[in-house]
C-alpha cells in the first residue's frame, strides 16, 4: 500500500505582502488557476485514492485546507497544535498514516512547489516507491542544480548506479543541507550533486527506525503518544506530548545523518517559488522580460515583475528590475535582488507592532 503526506504549514514569507501569517504561500494561486497546495493533491490523486493522502499542518490553516481541498476526509487531515519544523510533523503524521494503514510507504512532499511534467512526476514517484520498498531505504528526488543556491539541501551521488524502469537510481554519498555559498558553488562545479526537490519516500518502518537511531528524543515522544492514539486519546497526545518535540527540520535532524539513501535524478521541471523572483522563470514574461498580472500600465518599463491584486491600476514608467505587488493595504516596492531578503521588512513590521 502507497500512502502520501504533504506537508503544509510553512509560512512562505519571501512572498509577501501577497502571502500573510494567514495565507501563506501555499494557499495561494502563484501559477495556474490552483492554489500550490490543490496542485500538490491533484498530482498525487493521479497514484492514489483521496483517502490514501494525508495532509499536516498547524490548526491556523485548517479551516483554509478543508475550504481548499473540501473532498479530503477529516481524518486525513493531521493538526499541530504549534509549528515544530518538519521533523516533528513527520513524526506524527507517520504514527496517524500507520494506524489507518499498517505498513504503508509513504511519499511525503511538500506543499508549495510547482511540477511541469506530470506524467513524468508519477512514473518516478511509483519507481521511488519500488526502491524504497526493496529495504530500509530512503528515497530523494535530485534536481540538476544551475546556480548555488544556499536555501536547498544538496544531495551528493556515490556514483554507484543501477537502472530501475529507465530510471537511474543512485546510492547516495552524503546529504548537505543548506550550505554556506561557496561550498554551493564548489558542489554545483564537481557536476556530482543534486538538489533535495524535498520529497521523501520512504516505508513507515525505516523512518521510524531513523527516528530511534538519529532523533531519540523525538521517538520516545513518538511511543508516549503512539500508546495514546491506541488508548483512543489522541488529541491529548497532540496537545501535550507535540509540544514537547525538540524544533528541527527533518534534513538536518535524519537526511544529514542516515546512510542508507538513493536519489533518482529527475527532469519533469521542478521549482520550489521561493520568492517573487521564481516568476522569471515559472510564468510567461512580455517582450521587455517584465511578468505581469492584473490591472497594469507600464511604459519603459524593463524585467519587472509586477502585480496588482485588487483590481487598482498600477501604473509604471521608466523603471527596471523591480518587483512591485499591490494588495488591499500593502504596496511592496523592493529590487529584484533583494527579494530573498523580504524577512528584514517582516521583522521591522513586528518591531513597530
Ligand atoms: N506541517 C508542517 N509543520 N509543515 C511544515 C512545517 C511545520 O512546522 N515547516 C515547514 N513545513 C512545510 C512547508 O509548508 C513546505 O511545504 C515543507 O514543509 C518544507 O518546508 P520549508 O520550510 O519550505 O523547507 P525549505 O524550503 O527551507 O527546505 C526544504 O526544501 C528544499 C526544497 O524546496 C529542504 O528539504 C531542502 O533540503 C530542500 O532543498
Ligand atoms: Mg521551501
Amino acid at each position: 500500500m502507497i500512502t502520501s503526506l504533504i506537508m503544509a504549514g510553512g509560512k512562505g514569507e519571501r512572498f509577501w505582502p501577497k502571502s500573510r501569517t494567514n495565507l501563506p504561500k501555499q494557499f495561494l494561486n502563484i501559477s495556474g488557476n490552483k492554489s500550490m497546495i490543490q496542485q500538490a493533491v491533484a498530482r498525487l490523486e493521479r497514484l492514489m485514492q483521496i483517502e490514501q493522502i494525508f495532509i499536516v499542518t498547524n490548526e491556523l490553516y485548517a479551516e483554509l485546507i478543508s475550504a481548499q481541498i473540501p473532498h479530503l476526509p477529516i481524518e486525513n487531515l493531521i493538526i499541530e497544535p504549534s509549528g515544530r519544523n518538519t521533523a516533528p510533523s513527520i513524526a506524527l503524521s507517520s504514527l496517524y498514516i500507520e494506524e489507518r494503514y499498517p505498513d504503508s510507504t509513504i511519499i511525503v512532499l511538500p506543499s508549495d512547489h510547482i511540477i511541469k511534467n506530470e506524467g513524468e512526476f508519477v512514473d518516478i514517484l511509483k519507481t521511488a516507491s519500488e526502491v524504497a520498498e526493496s529495504g530500509e531505504n530512503i528515497v530523494t528526488l535530485g534536481i540538476t542544480p544551475t546556480y548555488p543556491e544556499t536555501g536547498y539541501g544538496y544531495i551528493e551521488s556515490a556514483n554507484e548506479i543501477s537502472t530501475l524502469n529507465n530510471l537511474e537510481v543512485h546510492r547516495v554519498r552524503r546529504f548537505v543541507e543548506k550550505p554556506d555559498s561557496i561550498t554551493a558553488e564548489s558542489y554545483v562545479t564537481s557536476g556530482n550533486y543534486y538538489w533535495n526537490s524535498g520529497m521523501f519516500i520512504w516505508k513507515s518502518s525505516t523512518i521510524l527506525e531513523c527516528f530511534k537511531k538519529f532523533m531519540p528524543a523525538i521517538y520516545e515522544i513518538m511511543m508516549e503518544i503512539q500508546h495514546k492514539i491506541k488508548a483512543g486519546a489522541a488529541q491529548e497526545a497532540i496537545h501535550l506530548d507535540f509540544a514537547k518535540m525538540p524544533e528541527e527540520s527533518i534534513d538536518y535532524g535524519i537526511m544529514e545523518k542516515a546512510d542508507n539513501i538513493f536519489v533518482i535524478p529527475c527532469k519533469f521541471g521542478w521549482d520550489d517559488v521561493g520568492s517573487w523572483t521564481a516568476l522569471d522563470r515559472i510564468n510567461e514574461r512580455d517582450d521587455f522580460g517584465n511578468v505581469i498580472k492584473g490591472n497594469i500600465l507600464n511604459i519603459d518599463t524593463k524585467r519587472c515583475i509586477i502585480e496588482s491584486n485588487n483590481g487598482k491600476l498600477v501604473a509604471t514608467l521608466g523603471i527596471e528590475d523591480l518587483i512591485v505587488v499591490d494588495t488591499d493595504d500593502v504596496t511592496l516596492i523592493c529590487s529584484k535582488e533583494k527579494a530573498q531578503e523580504m524577512k528584514l521588512l517582516l521583522k521591522e513590521l513586528r518591531v513597530q507592532k
